[in-house]
């Protein structure tokens, strides 16, 4: 992570985020008249080995950024600028898409609408302020169904001026792989199967590029733990035995503190949830944390592990967790304009109402074999399946209104829906008022129900709705919405 071809050729000046920055590319190379700094990044889009499941094993061959899996975090506070020299020396065209960040449209790398896809060998700059601080994410949005699955995202972490009060605070990029028995990637991106139904779930999953084992903590220690779920289509559960972790972010946006539903952590991908654990074990203790969302095939992630030292204090620190707000527009709900959006298409039957088989299909197939690539037109959104990242706008949106849009999942499959380029509230699900109506920027549904989600559409430009099941995206959950 630190190598030193990353670093560009700049001048330096002092750090300013230290602490934290276990990255060799971090170097200011302005500093702004409001003291907030630009930080400067280089990432190379590359193939590379990495050891993703260690010995005895074999090394993996991964598509990643600047060598590592996962890319190196980039780390800035809120208000600084970014600019980040990404190049391509894949053989193939990408585009980095900062997931989450509230940024000019022509930063948002996605192709042929934002910006001329990175042609192997070229270059791009994205350059852009980070408004709001909080857990983001970095990944390409040109046939991220493969480059996402091959191992190409990294954390982008934006801290607050003012940060919680923490002992430690860790990123957890959670990466799902399928990999054959000699540790290589599975070729087998875009089959039918996949794009048809739950998307490409792995075998392996690693927690920072790494098969886990243990994680080590120090009693009576409390921790910020950044969970960022960059799985193509795995839905994570995950259960902290012994520990009770309280959610304080979702998306990058605090949120009212408060205990997962039924202790489960739930993450669709795409979704980053920050947590605060007081480390309540006794020194040399043992807890697991499992992996329970997939009914059955339930498994331990990880284990934790305590140092035998004396802990760090007797009972847990008595300080605010919940993360300094953002600026975030608020809607109005009184004036806001609403639209309903459907979601269709996929095969019958799902993971949530009866086991992965199922057969059957419902509208929006437009002919193809079962083989080969055969990727538009097994999903729809308004009834309408893309075949690329070029379409007419479903929704146009007058700049500062506010809007609800009901989303209606109307299959039999889970789907994580993001907008880009805008922060929403949550409102309701099935009718109800969410008790906490927070912020996202990927919200996920459940077979056959339904979320509202309100924001103000203060960004101008034409954006992306889509599922994040990359293989769902990939065969058509996905449209475009503009805001003038
Ligand atoms: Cu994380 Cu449109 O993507
Ligand atoms: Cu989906």
């Amino acid at each position: 992570m630190t190598s030193d071809s990353q670093r560009m050729p700049t001048r330096r000046a002092v750090m300013q985020a230290a602490g934290g920055a276990a990255f060799g590319a971090l170097l200011p190379w302005s500093s702004h008249s409001t003291g907030d700094a630009s930080l400067e990044f280089r990432l190379r889009a590359e193939p590379a080995r990495v050891p993703l499941v260690g010995a005895p094993h074999p090394d993996t061959d991964v598509w990643c950024y600047s060598g590592t899996v996962p890319g190196p975090e980039i780390r800035a506070r809120q208000n600084d600028r970014l600019r980040i020299l990404v190049e391509n020396r894949l053989s193939e065209e990408t585009t980095v898409h900062w997931h989450g960040v509230r940024l000019p449209n022509a930063m948002d790398g996605v192709p042929h609408l934002t910006q001329k896809p990175i042609a192997p060998g070229e270059s791009f700059t994205y350059e852009f302020d980070l408004p709001d601080a909080g857990t983001f994410w970095y990944h390409p949005h040109q046939r991220s169904f493969e480059q996402v699955g091959r191992g190409l995202y990294g954390a982008l972490i934006v801290e607050e001026h003012t940060p919680i009060r923490v002992d430690r605070d860790v990123t957890w990029v959670l990466g799902d792989w399928r990999l054959q028995p000699n540790a290589g990637i599975s070729p087998d991106f875009g089959n039918f199967m996949d794009m048809a139904m739950s998307g490409r779930i792995g075998n392996t999953v690693t927690i920072n590029g790494r098969l886990p084992d243990r994680f080590h903590v120090k009693a009576g220690e409390r921790l910020r733990l950044r969970l960022i779920n960059a799985a193509n289509a795995r839905i994570f559960g995950l259960e902290f035995s012994g520990h009770r972790p309280r959610i304080v972010a979702l998306d990058g946006q605090p949120v009212e503190p408060h205990e997962p539903d039924s202790n489960r952590v739930v993450l669709g991908p795409a979704m980053r949830i920050d947590l605060i654990i007081d480390m309540t074990g006794r020194p040399g203790a043992r807890f697991s944390v499992v992996d329970g969302f997939y009914r059955s095939l339930e498994y331990n992630l990880v284990n934790i592990v305590y140092s035998n030292d004396a802990p760090l204090r007797t009972r847990p620190l008595d300080k605010e967790i919940k993360p300094s707000a953002n600026p975030l527009p608020e809607p109005d709900l009184e004036t806001a304009i609403r639209h309903e959006v459907k979601f269709g298409g996929g095969m019958m039957g799902g993971m949530g109402s009866g086991g992965m088989g199922g057969s059957g299909m419902m509208g929006g197939m437009m002919g193809g074999g079962m083989s080969g690539q055969m990727h538009a037109g097994i999903w729809t959104v308004n009834g309408v399946s893309a075949s690329g990242h070029i379409m007419e706008p479903m929704l146009t949106m007058q700049r500062n209104r506010s809007y609800v849009l009901a989303l209606h999942n109307d299959t039999a499959w889970y789907h994580p829906i993001h907008l880009h380029g805008h922060s929403f509230r949550v409102i309701s699900r099935n009718g109800r008022p969410t008790p906490r109506r927070e912020w996202q920027d990927t919200v996920l549904i459940p077979p056959r129900e339904r979320a509202e989600i309100a924001f103000v559409a203060d960004n101008p430009g034409d954006w992306m709705i889509h599922c994040h099941i990359l293989e769902h995206q990939e065969s058509g959950m996905m449209g475009v919405f503009r805001v003038t």
